[in-house]
This record gives C-alpha cells, structure tokens and sequence, in this order.
C-alpha cells in the first residue's frame, strides 16, 4: 500500500483489526524487518508498518532528510489512516524517530517500545563515523554498508550459524538508494540530545535490548529505563542489535504483552 504525503510516496503494511501498533524501522533495513511481529501479532492487533522515506518501496529523494520530517511523514500516514493514537515500537533508529515523534505529537503516543536504540545524541566522533559512511555509500554503493552494518547488527554466532537471517539484513541493506542511506546518516548525526526528555515521557514505556548488543548496549537501555518514569526493560538473550529478527518469538511476546496492557488501560 502506498500513501502521498507532499508529493512523496510512502509504502505500508496495514494488516489486522483492533488496537494499533506502528512499527518504526532501523537503519538501513526496510518494513520487512517486522514480518514476523507482523505475522505473530496481527491476529490481535492492528499491524502497522512503514517504509520510512528513502527505504524499501518509499520514494527516497535525494535532497534533505531530517528526524522531524520522518515524524511528520509517520503523523501523516497516522491522519490518512484515521487513526488517533496507537501504540509505538521503535528499533534503533526507529526509536531515534520515536523520541521526536514525542516530542511533537504526544497526544498521539499512548505508549512506546524503545527496542536497541539510545536517548543520547552522537558524539563529535559519532558524527564523524556517519560522514565517513555516507562517503562509503556514494562511492561503492549500499553493499559496502552492508559489509559494515552486518557485523554490527547481529551476533557473531547468528552470522556463523543462520546465513538466511544475513542474506535477509543484507537484502534490506542493498534494496535502499544511496540517497535514503545517506539521508539517513545526515539525519541521525543532527539528532538532539533526548536524554532531558526522558524524565518527561509520561505514556507508558517498555524498553527491550538484546544483550549482545554493541551498537546500542544494554547500559544505554538501563539509562532509559531508570529515567522514564515507570518504564519496563526486558533484556533478550542471544541477540544482539537486531534483537526482534534474532529471537522474533520473545520480541513478539513481549510487545504484545505490552499492548495488551496498554490497551486494557484505555480505548486508543
Ligand atoms: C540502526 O540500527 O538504526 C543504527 O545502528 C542506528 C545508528 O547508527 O545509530
């Protein structure tokens, strides 16, 4: 399915009835990181997921790309479904879009999974890496990402033993133009601290990591749970940053736990 939203096409999923739960992709994988949530959970919940700009079948201009526009972008599919609130879930990041989501449209948040990604802005070197890569983009194109990204995002025993899983990140990884790819880095290294905000979230939170995680590590997901007020953690074991494609079953099981709950607390 596909949406306008100022003359840019975003492509979407829309599967299952009921309470909605908007599923938010990392970088730089596509919608199809979330078939197996889809799969699990859309027999109880209304299933959304999203191509951000510049990923899978969204157009990907070239020119400029921004965390408030992913939010805005996110907002408008919400208004051309007819859907109010809805449930959050973040990976990465998804979950950097998540925090300006908030920020912009609360009223709209009736609760959030933060899954593998961080409250912190990136460092000078941090923002360093991303102009490194966005070079490695525009002169060899998204396999070099994907050499890089692979061994970031998964453990080193998912890599040695479930090439399917490698073959499907990697697919993700070389299906985006090299325009989303940098657009993305462009957008994360001028990410703000959302560190003071933490404090302010007031809808319900659950915080997932894998505890193999390197680029987003558990100590990053205890931060946000110490300081959300009431915020739940679940920490997966044996996965790493792509915690919801390593063990799909205990991802899934724990947001739609999550929903259930948040659901139960109120209509959406
Ligand atoms: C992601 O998985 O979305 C990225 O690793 C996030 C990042 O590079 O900060």
């Amino acid at each position: 399915m596909q949406a306008k939203n100022n003359d840019i096409s975003i492509a979407y999923h829309d599967q299952g009835k009921g309470f909605p739960i908007v599923f938010l992709h990392a970088f730089p994988l596509n919608q199809t990181m979330w078939a197996q949530q889809e799969a699990a959970l859309s027999s109880n919940f209304r299933v959304i997921t999203i191509d951000l700009r510049g990923h899978g079948e969204s157009d990907a201009p070239l020119w400029r790309y921004t965390l408030d526009q992913a939010a805005g972008d996110v907002c408008a599919l919400l208004d051309h479904l007819s859907i109010p609130q809805a449930l959050f879930v973040g990976l990465s990041m998804g979950g950097y879009i998540l925090f300006t989501f908030y920020r912009k449209y609360a009223d709209r948040v009736r609760g959030m999974v933060l899954a593998d990604t961080r409250a912190q802005a990136d460092t000078p070197e941090g923002k360093e890496g991303r102009f490194q890569m966005a070079q490695i983009a525009y002169k060899q194109g998204p396999s070099a990402i994907a050499d890089i990204m692979i061994p970031k995002s998964l453990s080193p025993a998912t890599i040695r033993t479930r090439p399917e899983l490698v073959h499907q990140v990697r697919t993700m990884i070389e299906g985006n133009q090299m325009s989303g790819i940098a657009g993305d880095l462009m957008a994360m290294a001028e990410r703000p601290d959302s560190v003071p905000l933490l404090k302010q979230i007031a809808c319900p939170t659950q915080i997932i990591v894998g505890e193999l995680d390197q680029a987003t590590p558990p100590a990053d997901a205890k931060l946000m749970a110490e300081q959300i007020p009431n915020a739940r953690l679940a920490i997966i074991p044996n996965a790493a940053h792509l915690a919801n494609l390593e063990q799909p079953e205990l991802f899934s099981a724990i947001v739609g736990d999550f929903a259930s709950n948040v659901a139960r607390s109120g209509k959406p």
